[in-house]
């Protein structure tokens, strides 16, 4: 045999030497849920180790992070069912939990990178991405709402703009809407394969978001489906997208993979809360090796093709030192 394969693994630091691919704190983004209060810290119930935090507590978190050298968040607004209506009027206004929690952060870290999601779904009173008209989910509408948002955001100090919500045509017209407000500076990242799916059960969990009816299939992409991710791929780097996110990730390997291979901006990965809830509810029933089946996963993301990774277990590998 001329080629022997096992010749390159058969020691710890052989295998090192020619490790394609690796995972550096700087690859992560932790997705936090914050609360409106004082002193709140309560964990959602589908994903162990995972809390809705009160600002207050939202900044503690972000500083024992920062000293673990996790340098990138992405909030989450649980909204009080009370402020939610039709036209997701409070994701915008001036004050509100979400746009004072981006300018504590920013106040108090000013070194941590903050990605904001635009969406209507946490302030809508029926749980749509969009504006919702005898069923349907109106697309140029909703934009003007999202525009607001993201102005708002970009006001309040984000540094990465992260459009959640699928509506065509919303990349080109929230970098208009920024630029023109003089935040040529703030970046988009957009959902440009974001996939109806069921991993995001526990995320609507934590944020009480859920469809009050419907699914979200007329704007989501269906999960049979990849061509149409280099459309939408294709429109989000045409329109001024300065990464495009795959969502979910682990089951969209695939798909990271065709978008690295067919678009030079940075790609990045969202290891959805269902994943999360996945992989913690096996560790915890002794059927899985929590340690390694966590890294193996986001190592995946790497090889595929991602550089940022979204992930609700970015603290706990660098806590654990689980990442060496
Ligand atoms: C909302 C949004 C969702 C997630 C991020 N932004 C849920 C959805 O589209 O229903 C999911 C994140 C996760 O599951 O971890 N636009």
């Amino acid at each position: 045999m001329l080629q022997r394969p096992r010749r390159n693994r058969k020691s710890a630091v052989i295998r090192d030497m020619i490790q394609e691919t690796r995972l550096d704190a700087s690859n992560l983004i932790f997705p936090l849920f914050i609360v409106e209060g004082k002193n709140q810290k309560t964990e959602v119930s589908s994903m162990p180790g995972i809390y809705r935090y009160s600002i207050d507590n939202l900044l503690r978190e972000v500083e024992s992070c920062l000293a673990l050298g996790l340098k990138s968040f992405d909030l989450f607004p649980n909204i009080e069912e009370a402020l939610k209506d039709k036209y997701a009027t409070e994701s915008y206004r001036s004050g509100n939990l979400y746009t004072r929690a981006i300018e504590e952060v920013k106040k108090n870290f000013p070194e941590a990178c903050v990605v904001t999601d635009v969406a209507m779904d946490p302030y809508s009173s029926d749980g749509h991405d969009g504006i919702v008209e005898s069923g349907r989910i109106l697309n140029d509408e909703t934009l003007d709402v999202l525009g607001k948002m993201a102005l708002a955001h970009a006001q309040a100090g984000a540094d990465i703009i992260a459009p959640s919500d699928m509506m065509d045509g919303r990349i080109g017209y929230i970098r208009n809407i920024l630029d023109k407000n003089g935040f040529t500076e703030v970046s988009l990242m957009s959902y440009t394969a974001k996939y109806a799916s069921a991993f995001y059960g526990p995320f609507r969990d934590a944020l009480g978001s859920a469809p009050k009816h419907g699914d979200k299939k007329t704007y989501q992409m269906n999960p049979a489906n990849s061509r149409e991710a280099l459309i939408e791929a294709q429109l989000d780097a045409e329109e001024g997208a300065d990464f495009l996110m795959v969502k979910p990730g682990l089951p969209y390997l695939d798909i990271i993979k065709l978008l690295a291979d067919n678009f030079d901006l940075p790609i990045a990965a969202y290891n959805v809360s269902g994943e999360y809830a996945m992989l913690k509810a096996a560790a915890q029933n002794g059927w899985l090796d929590e340690e390694r089946s966590i890294m193996e996963t986001l190592l995946s993301f790497r090889r595929a093709g991602a550089t940022a990774i979204l992930t609700y277990h970015s603290k706990e590998v660098l806590e654990k030192g689980w990442l060496k």
